[in-house]
Order: C-alpha cells, then structure tokens, then sequence
C-alpha cells in the first residue's frame, strides 16, 4: 500500500513555532503543502519563521503573543481565520524550562513555567477552539518525558508538563463528539534544540543522555514533524486522547541517568 502524506489546502497552526522542535515540526506540514500560520513572543523570530516557510512554496503567516495572554491569543489567531480559514490542525508547543532544585527555585520560577506550559495549553485550545474544523481537525499538544518521569530539578516542568497530558486526555473527551482528536506527543531528547542545551550543557551529559537512548542517537525535528503528520493524518482518523513518545525508547528506562547527572551538576558533594 502506497502511503501519501499530504495536507495541500490544510490550515495549520503551530504555536510556539519559531524554533526548535515546533519550528521543525511546522517546516515538515509546508514541506507537504499546508498553509501554516505560527505564532510567539519575538516578532523577529515570527518574521524570520514566516519567510523560511514561505520557501517551502505555500502560504504562510504568524503573529506574536505570549501564550500567557489569552487574549493576546484570540486577536492573533482570528487574523489565521480570516486568512486561512478554518484550522485543521492546531500544535500547541510553546514552553519554558530552566534546570532548578526546588529548593533554590522561587516561588514565581516555578510558577512561570505552569504558566507558559500548562496555562499557555489551555489558553491555546481555548481560543482556537472555535475556528478548528469539525469535524475533522486535530489537536496535538508538545508534552515532555518529565510529565511521567520524575527529574530532579525539573519539580516546575514536571508539574506542568504532566497537566499538559491531563488537559490533553480530557479534551479528547470533551471534544470527541464535535469530531475533534486531541494527542500529546513526547519527544525524547532533540539534537540542537535549546531544551538539550539547558538540560544537557555539557558534552558529558549531552553523551551520557545519547547513550541512555536505546536506539543510541538524539532525535531530529523530523522525527517528531512526521509522527505530528501522522497523528493529523487520516491514517491516524481513530486515534485521540493518546500520550505517544517519540523518543527512540528514552523513556523506557527512566529517567535516571539524566536525572542523577543533573543532581551532580546542581548539588556537588562536598
Ligand atoms: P525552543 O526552541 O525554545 O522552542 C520554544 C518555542 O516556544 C519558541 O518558538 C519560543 O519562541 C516559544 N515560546 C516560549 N515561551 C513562549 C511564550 N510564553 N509564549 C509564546 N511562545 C513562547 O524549545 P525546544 O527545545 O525546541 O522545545 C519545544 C517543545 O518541545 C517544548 O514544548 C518542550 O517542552 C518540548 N520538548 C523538548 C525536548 C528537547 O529535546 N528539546 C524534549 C522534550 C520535550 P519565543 O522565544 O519567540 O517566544
Ligand atoms: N533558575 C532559577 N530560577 C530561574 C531561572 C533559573 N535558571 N531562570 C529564570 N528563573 C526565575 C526568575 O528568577 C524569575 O523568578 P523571580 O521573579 O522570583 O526572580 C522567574 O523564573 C521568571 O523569570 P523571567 O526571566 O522573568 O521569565 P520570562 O517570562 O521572561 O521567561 C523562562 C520564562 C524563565 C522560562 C525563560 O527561560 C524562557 O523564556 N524560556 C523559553 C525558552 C525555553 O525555555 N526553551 C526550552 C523549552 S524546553
């Protein structure tokens, strides 16, 4: 059987994706013909994103909001609503995160990333809710491994993160009826991404979180853009409410490697 992947005439949303692994993820949906719209804090980077989607050969446009802003977020996605009509597949992606021992992290510190991470996700499908297409569109939030694996100095992600999955999971209940699908998808550690730079600076633990790995090498953008193409894909029309890794088997055995070089790294002995 012959898979095509196309999504020619398909709006696409991709918030938080001027860099990393969404920008990744919203450049593979150009690639295979969507128009895309994306959106975060930096016009610059928006102008930047815009241009190189652009290349691809499609339509393409963005604003900038904060994801903690609500409204921020309604007045920019109704301008993709009018341009590009309704959204037929919505990422939600934007995030923060920084290596902190709870004990060390302000009240406010940890209280920024829910806000950006689990707050932003809902304020997300919350706005976009009424110009996503129904039947039909899909929703995929960008959750992290922390929303199941315990991590020291990740108290504020994993707080946030494993909300994110919820908010996820209760949506697709919630929304099911209308016809809309909502997954999480959880990527395992992303070449080149600024999430590996701030939880792996190092080049010993950049190697160690490489060989934790069961497939032995970091992810691309790519891996996660095709199975984001899959999951809003016909071919995944009866799939909703799934947290689905893409992390080369990182998850399976924990955490713990990352974890325990995070705490030699925060909390030397002596
Ligand atoms: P990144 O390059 O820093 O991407 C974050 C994106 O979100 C940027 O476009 C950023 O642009 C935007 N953003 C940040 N705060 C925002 C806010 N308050 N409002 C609106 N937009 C905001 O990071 P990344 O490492 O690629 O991570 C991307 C996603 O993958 C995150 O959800 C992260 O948790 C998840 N993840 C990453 C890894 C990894 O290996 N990197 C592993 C697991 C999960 P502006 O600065 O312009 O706002
Ligand atoms: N350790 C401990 N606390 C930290 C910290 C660190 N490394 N970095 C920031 N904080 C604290 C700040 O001190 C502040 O708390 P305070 O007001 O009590 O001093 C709080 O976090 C908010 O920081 P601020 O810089 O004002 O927040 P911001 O809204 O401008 O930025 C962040 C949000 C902190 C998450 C910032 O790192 C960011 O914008 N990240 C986006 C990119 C990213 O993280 N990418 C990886 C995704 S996996």
């Amino acid at each position: 059987m012959a898979i095509e992947i196309d999504f020619s005439g398909k709006t696409v949303v991709v918030i938080g994706g001027t860099s990393g692994i969404n920008r990744g993820i919203a450049e593979c949906f150009a690639k295979h013909g969507a128009k895309v719209a994306v959106a975060s804090r930096s016009q610059e980077k928006v102008d930047d994103t815009v241009q190189a989607l652009k290349a691809f050969g499609g339509e393409a446009m963005g604003f900038s909001a904060d994801v903690r802003d609500v409204d921020a977020l309604k007045l920019g996605l109704a301008t993709v609503f009018e341009a590009f009509g309704s959204f037929d597949v919505l990422v939600s992606g934007a995030a923060g995160n920084f290596p902190a021992l709870a004990k060390d992290m302000s009240a406010n510190a940890f209280k920024s990333v829910v806000d950006i991470d689990l707050l932003g996700t809902f304020h997300v499908a919350h706005a976009a809710y009424p110009h996503l297409t129904r039947p039909g569109a899909s929703v995929v939030n960008i959750s992290a491994p922390q929303a199941f694996l315990p991590m020291v100095a990740q108290a504020h992600v994993c707080a946030a993160k494993a909300g994110v999955d919820m908010v996820t999971r209760c949506l697709a209940m919630e929304w099911g009826p209308e016809g809309i699908r909502v997954n999480s998808i959880v990527p395992g550690p992303i070449d080149g991404t600024e999430g590996m730079k701030r939880l792996a600076p190092t080049p010993k633990i950049m190697e160690a979180t490489r060989q934790s790995v069961p497939l032995k090498r970091l992810g691309g953008t790519q891996d996660v853009g095709s199975v984001c193409m899959f999951l809003s894909s016909p071919l995944a029309s009866y799939v909703s409410g799934v947290v689905l890794p893409v992390d080369g088997g990182f998850s399976l055995a924990g955490a713990s490697g990352l974890s325990s070089l995070m705490e030699t790294m925060l909390m030397p002995s002596g």
